[in-house]
């Protein structure tokens, strides 16, 4: 895969020299891209930015400087042009493995108060997939932390990346639709911690459903809004004696918390 960045801040990216990124990249895996947007610029204050037509704070990034930039740096019609802004649609793990299909990823990184949106039209109107993508409930000061965010997301994902792929398959936002469970290595006994009895007692099928019951009961606590998405065809009967204890009963294919009963 190859993916550019293009960002008035190429240092911000200096981490995608480390770790799995960089590896990937020394073994040929992934051809990531760097580029500085004042490279685009023709004035001789190199200026990206200029005052937001209806007023109002801060400023917005030119759009003729982008279209010269973003004009030499995609590849082609399967190219997909990603726009980080807090205003996208949610960065998701299904997210992440449809743009691990993808041949480029070009990630157009904004400061200030944004791109001017008819750079994202241009772009749209010449066939390219465009991807407005926000990384969370927050406010960053621009798209290039949440580059990373969604590039070490996807490289992760790439075939040859990651050792062994197994550790994909159970790990949170998995298939399962289901948090991890909780891991423990030696010493079994640590400072008056215990690690779990069953994890010692080498019985798979004990373990394999003590694991599967710890990513309920973490999912039930912090993430409800994943109880609620689950498809009840795929619980068993030991999911769903869990899932009652906690007030979820299965309604119409999918789980519904209980109310409270009345006084
Ligand atoms: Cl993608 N960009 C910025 N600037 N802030 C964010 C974000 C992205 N996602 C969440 N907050």
């Amino acid at each position: 895969m190859r993916i550019d960045v293009v960002t008035i801040f190429p240092d911000y990216l200096a981490p995608l020299e480390l770790s799995l990124v960089g590896k990937a990249r020394s073994a040929d895996l992934l051809d990531v891209q760097v580029h500085d947007l004042r490279t685009w610029t023709a004035d001789r204050h190199r200026t990206v930015d200029d005052t937001p037509f209806g007023g109002g704070a801060g400023m917005v990034m030119r759009p003729d400087v982008w279209s010269q930039a973003l004009d030499d740096v995609v590849l082609g019609p399967e190219s997909v042009l990603i726009i980080p802004t807090p205003s996208g649609q949610p960065f998701t793990q299904r997210a992440a493995e449809e743009l691990a299909q993808a041949p480029q990823l070009v990630f157009a990184c904004g400061r200030y108060e944004g791109i001017d949106s008819r750079v994202r039209d241009r772009a749209v109107a010449r066939g390219i997939e465009v991807r407005e993508l926000s990384i969370g409930d927050y406010v960053l000061n621009g798209g290039e932390v949440a580059a990373l965010v969604v590039i070490e997301a996807v490289a992760r994902l790439l075939p040859g990346v990651i050792g062994n792929p197994e550790s994909l398959v159970e790990e949170s936002h998995g298939a399962a639709g289901l948090l991890e469970y909780p891991v423990f290595t030696k010493p079994a006994q640590w400072e008056g911690h215990d690690v779990p009895e069953v994890l010692l007692s080498g019985h798979h099928g004990k373990i394999a459903r003590w694991r599967r019951d710890e990513s309920l009961r973490r999912t039930v606590l912090r993430r409800p809004d994943m109880i609620a998405a689950l498809d009840v065809s795929t619980l068993d009967r030991s999911d769903l004696a869990l899932l009652a204890k906690h007030g979820w009963q299965p309604r119409n294919g999918t789980l519904t918390q209980e109310l409270p009963a009345p006084e």
